[in-house]
């Protein structure tokens, strides 16, 4: 089923979807997604299609049972529309958001782009989202084994100085607490498509900055545990002053690596793409090496200090098995979903079970870091 859905989304639907703008094109898997997600019908349908279950998949992490290792990235369902078709699709978790304190309509469009030779999307939202509460509302009583994470990030304004900015991040973890129906944080330092003036937004992710957010967030007592959504593009030297800040707080429990790539001179760019693209920053191939290292780094510094969990060019089953070999429990993905089909996470996971047999593991959490 997976090989049939497959090829009739690389070769007929996804070259309809393409002749029509990606800012349109998410909008409309939003809306409808949204729609048959409220169908027990079509969710069975879907689940039966394309979800894959395995044992040998499923792990408990802080405290949380995963299903499988394979989740949605925060930023494509930023409003929580897709909370119940999700599941159907064979996702293990998903994070909604990232969503701030306050409501923000997104940067002037276009938000969104593709590359298709490069295997990436150009993205320029800047926390496109309805507001926590609106967002978090929407939230009924998970029935299902999926889990849910929110991503949260400072509200995309002009602020006077950081301690400002601050205060607005904390405002919607404060808000956040007061809403269920969810089991995860990431705490989102490292989006590229912010307002940035006088580089307020760069100093949440510089040791200094992190260390006042956390000291802040420590003191909310949260009732779940946060992971960090990292940036890309730092040296060694640089992650590691990061990760010495936040292994200092018990509540962080992970670390995800990476958001978006910035580097315009990447030679995995098609050379034609990379002229043409305008403004925003990259996901997909270009983030994969960097971010395989960053998460290979981290493991080699910390084994099990934090659940790690990769991100970035994940494509195929393959894909996630070297992330998973670098050192992630966890495995997220937006652009290959887009790029292969919604199917193609059924396809990974049962390709990861072939995998782990082949290498003579019986259970995923045994070939976590072995190539670290
Ligand atoms: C359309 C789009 C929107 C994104 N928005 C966010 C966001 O709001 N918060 C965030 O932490 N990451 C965001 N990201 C980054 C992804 O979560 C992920 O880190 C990155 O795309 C690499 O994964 P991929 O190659 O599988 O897409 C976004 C990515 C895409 C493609």
């Amino acid at each position: 089923m997976y090989q049939f859905t497959g090829f009739l989304y690389r070769n007929i639907v996804k070259k309809i979807l393409f002749l029509f703008s990606a800012d349109k094109v998410h909008e409309f898997f939003l809306r409808n997604g949204n729609t048959i997600g409220k169908s027990k019908i079509i969710r069975k349908i879907i689940e039966k299609s394309w979800s894959y279950k395995n044992e040998s998949l499923e792990q408990t992490l802080c405290n949380l049972n995963f299903i499988n290792p394979i989740g949605l990235s925060a930023g494509f369902d930023y409003d929580a529309d897709l909370v119940e078709i999700l599941p159907s699709i064979g996702f293990g978790f998903h994070t909604i958001g990232t969503v701030t304190h306050e409501p923000y309509m997104g940067n002037p469009p276009p938000m969104l782009g593709r590359l298709p030779k490069s295997k990436a999307l150009l993205v320029n939202k800047g926390f496109k989202n309805k507001g926590i509460k609106e967002v978090l509302k929407k939230l009924d009583q998970n029935k299902t084994k999926t889990l849910r994470g929110v991503s949260i990030g400072a509200t995309n304004k002009v602020y006077q100085d950081f301690t400002a900015m601050l205060t607005d991040l904390i405002l919607g973890f404060v808000e956040a607490e007061t809403f269920n129906n969810f089991d995860y944080y990431e705490l989102n330092i490292s989006c590229p498509n912010v307002t940035n003036i006088n580089n307020i937004s760069n100093l949440i992710s510089s040791p200094v900055g992190l260390n006042q957010t956390l000291e802040n967030l420590n003191k909310l007592q949260l009732k779940r545990p946060v992971f960090i959504k990292m940036p890309l593009e730092r040296t060694e030297a640089e992650l590691k002053e990061l990760m010495d800040v936040a292994s200092q707080y018990q509540f962080i429990k992970g670390l995800i690596f990476s958001n978006l790539a910035k580097d315009r001179t990447n030679p995995i760019f098609n050379k034609n793409e990379i002229a043409k693209a305008g403004k925003g920053n990259f996901s997909g191939k270009p983030v994969e090496n960097q971010s395989n290292e960053a998460l290979r780094f981290a493991y080699r510094q910390y084994h099990d200090r934090f659940v790690l969990v990769g991100v970035g060019g994940v494509f195929t089953a393959e894909d996630a098995y070297l992330k998973i070999q670098y050192g992630a429990s966890l495995v997220q993905l937006i652009t290959g979903m887009i790029f292969m089909g919604p199917q193609q996470i059924g396809t990974i996971n049962s390709g990861l079970v072939e995998l782990l047999k082949k290498d003579g593991y019986k259970n995923i959490k045994e070939a976590v870091g072995k190539n670290a």
